[in-house]
């Protein structure tokens, strides 16, 4: 989105390859700010000519004068939180945080922040949220990269079938997997309990969190973050059809 909206200012041509399960309305608001949108396959390895990733790659060495931004391995991605997202945090908490909480899918969001983070306070703990069906936690906790752990799953934005550059794996603490189903639940619970209409990637992180509850005490400061707003997932996960089809009520 963010690139979309600088392309508008700049009058650049943008392309955006992204993966059939995505929401729909991802895909409308991209267009509706004058972005091309490629919908390729999600059920296809990484390398396959097909995925979204293969086809921006092409793309790119095939159109003349462009750049591809490459949100998985450029480190520009993680160094934008670095300089905003960390410091803000820290200045809003008054440097009492103690726990980081983040869904991971590039890993930028993570990285950037928890390093600044642990350079204010080496104490602090980045735990990342990661779904069952991705590589990251098995390769964080024991170094490989193990393809039987890999299968296709429903949440969006977070877990990886590749390993980005930008996830600085040194910085994180822990990986906890969240269930597509528990995810979605939680999501609910967020808007209808608490007022919060968030992604789906929020639900998740909150589960994560309520699973990693006994770590925390009294003294604990845990800032989740919240990666997108509800309003793209109301045919998804706010949807009692779409939560029925896949099994989730
Ligand atoms: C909805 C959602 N949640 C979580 C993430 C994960 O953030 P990051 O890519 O910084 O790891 C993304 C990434 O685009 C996302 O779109």
């Amino acid at each position: 989105m963010g690139l979309a909206l600088a392309a508008c200012v700049k009058a650049y041509n943008c392309i955006f390859t992204t993966s059939d399960k995505q929401s729909k309305e991802k895909i409308d608001i991209l267009r509706a700010l004058g972005a091309e949108v490629i919908v390729c396959p999600t059920n296809v390895p990484a390398d396959d000519p097909r995925s979204y990733y293969s086809v921006a790659e092409k793309l790119s060495s095939e159109t003349p004068n462009s750049v591809w931004c490459n949100q998985y391995d450029n480190l520009s991605n993680r160094e934008a939180h670095y300089y905003s997202t960390g410091p803000e945090i820290w200045e809003q908490t008054e440097g009492k945080i103690t726990h980081l909480i983040v869904g991971v899918g590039t890993g930028g969001t993570i990285s950037g922040t928890g390093k600044y983070l642990k350079e204010q306070n080496p104490n602090i703990k980045i735990w990342g949220i990661d779904t069952y069906g991705s590589a990251l936690k098995k390769y964080h906790e024991t170094g490989e990269f193990d393809e039987e752990e890999i299968y296709p799953y429903i949440t969006e934005g977070i877990g990886e079938d590749i390993i980005p550059a930008n996830i600085d794996f040194d910085i994180i603490d822990h990986f906890e997997k969240v269930s597509d189903k528990d995810g979605a639940v939680m999501t609910r619970r967020l808007a209808r309990e608490e007022g919060l209409l968030l992604g789906y990637s929020a639900g998740s992180a909150m589960a994560g969190l309520l699973q990693l509850k006994d770590r925390l005490d009294d003294n604990s400061m845990a800032v989740l973050i919240f990666h997108d707003s509800g309003t793209r997932y109301i045919n998804k996960v706010y949807n009692d059809e779409w939560m029925k089809q896949n099994r989730f009520i």
